[in-house]
């Protein structure tokens, strides 16, 4: 009934993949099988304690807070920018909101602007730039090329694209493939973004979780153009507290102005309690950086423990640099799956799932073509509080990841072991 009334734009839209993953998981959770889940992008840290006690210390603070944000946060985050990037952005420029998702909608929405994807790309950018009716292209990356976006490749779809403004984002480090950008290689693309004048959203939400803690922004040669995404969610391991961070160059100061006007008419502001709490967490003294650090070396060992089993058993990955993914291939076992009646990565990511417990997602989900056997694993399958507990005594070693991390080390063993018997 109505149904004449649904709005075009989201006729397309269906639940995210994760969710099918989910359902299916819980599905054979329910039947008593062991799941082993590698489907859900969620840092596996807890907050880190002094963040949580400067929660409780303000959660009865109750008055709606400016639409940009609380003016202390944004102060802080100017200055985080600045000691940690060189980076100067003004407090007026910097927006708080409910998710850094949500940020990347409202400019996606306030740009009247062509969206450039590299492939594969993070599950939402496309879908959202669906909704607000913006056009968007995506452009292929290769393995070979580390899934990394190449300053000739831009440069080939701008110099025959120039009618458009266009916006990208880029995120590094990236999900779903682990990789990020040297400074050399961000130097280059921004080169091409000057040239053809393309806005770049640089989602650097992972930014603290690059494993050598050496993240560097493409804002540094391109200060004019980028706009720098983060939050809390993923180095500070507070996704459900729902607070995204843009800090918006002055030559684009109308877009924070513009965009706080879009969220004084739909959010208001984000949770007061949250943003006094992330004062703290954006301060980065020693707590936090010790946190990090640990929270660093626990997921670099576990990648690289993964991806040695992962090129031992012939599924194909770069190494990753940071955040907590890898895009795995199994190209090498194509006809074999193909022999087995498996001709997309949907279909790949559903038999895995039903033989062994293990879920991820498909890279189809990304960006990828369907019929490509590419999948994105998350390697957080992990109590974190105990493995970030445990590195405080013991060296974070093979012998770590196979106690602290078990899970994830078996449902790594479970996926060589599923191609291995192909
Ligand atoms: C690449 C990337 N960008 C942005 C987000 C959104 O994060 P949030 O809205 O929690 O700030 C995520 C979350 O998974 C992500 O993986």
């Amino acid at each position: 009934m109505f149904e004449k009334c649904l709005n075009m734009n989201v006729a397309e839209l269906s639940l995210s993949a994760t969710l099918e993953i989910n359902e299916k998981s819980n599905e054979l959770i329910s039947k008593g099988v062991k799941v082993y889940k590698l489907g859900l992008g969620q840092s596996p840290f807890p907050v880190p304690t002094p963040v949580v006690e400067e929660l409780k210390r303000y959660a009865h603070v109750k008055d709606y807070l400016p639409v940009k944000g609380l003016e202390k946060l944004r102060e802080v985050i100017a200055s985080y920018y600045k000691k940690s990037q060189g980076l100067s952005f003004k407090p007026e420029n910097i927006l708080i909101g409910p998710g850094s998702k949500e940020l990347i909608f409202i400019a996606q929405l306030v740009l009247y602007s062509e969206l450039i994807l590299p492939s594969p790309s993070w599950v939402s950018y496309a879908p959202q730039a669906k909704i607000a009716a913006r056009k968007y292209t995506w452009i292929d990356t290769k393995e070979e090329s580390e899934w990394l976006l190449l300053p000739e490749q831009l440069e080939d779809y701008c110099k025959d694209h120039t009618f458009n403004q266009k916006t990208m984002i880029l995120n590094y480090p990236n999900n779903p493939t682990g990789k990020t950008y040297n400074e050399v290689q961000l130097k280059e693309l921004a080169e091409v973004c000057r040239k053809y004048e393309v806005i770049v959203i640089s989602d650097e939400i992972y930014g603290e979780l690059d494993h050598d803690g050496n993240h560097v922004s493409i804002a540094r040669f391109y200060p004019e153009g980028t706009i720098v995404s983060s939050g809390l969610s993923k180095w500070c391991g507070a996704g459900g507290w729902r607070l995204g961070t843009f800090a918006i160059p002055e030559s684009l100061s109308w877009l924070a102005d513009k965009m706080a006007s879009v969220a004084s008419e739909t959010f208001t502001s984000v949770s007061a309690p949250i943003q006094y709490a992330a004062i703290r967490a954006f301060d980065f003294d020693d707590e936090i950086v010790d946190y990090l650090e640990r929270s660093r070396e626990v997921l670099r060992t576990l990648s690289d423990f993964i991806h040695s089993k992962l090129t031992q058993a012939n599924i194909t990955t770069p190494k990753a640099d940071g955040a907590f993914y890898y895009l795995i291939n199994f190209s090498f076992y194509k006809d074999k799956l193909k022999g087995r009646g498996i001709r997309t990565s949907r279909e790949l990511c559903r038999r895995v799932l039903e033989d062994t417990g293990v879920a991820f997602l498909p890279g189809d989900d990304f960006g990828r073509p369907k019929d490509e056997f590419t999948a994105r694993i998350a390697y957080v399958d992990f109590d974190g509080e105990k493995a970030l507990e445990a590195a405080k005594k013991e060296s974070v070693d093979e012998d770590f990841i196979r106690k602290y991390c078990s899970n994830t080390v078996v449902a790594t063993e479970k996926i060589c072991d599923w191609v291995l018997s192909l």
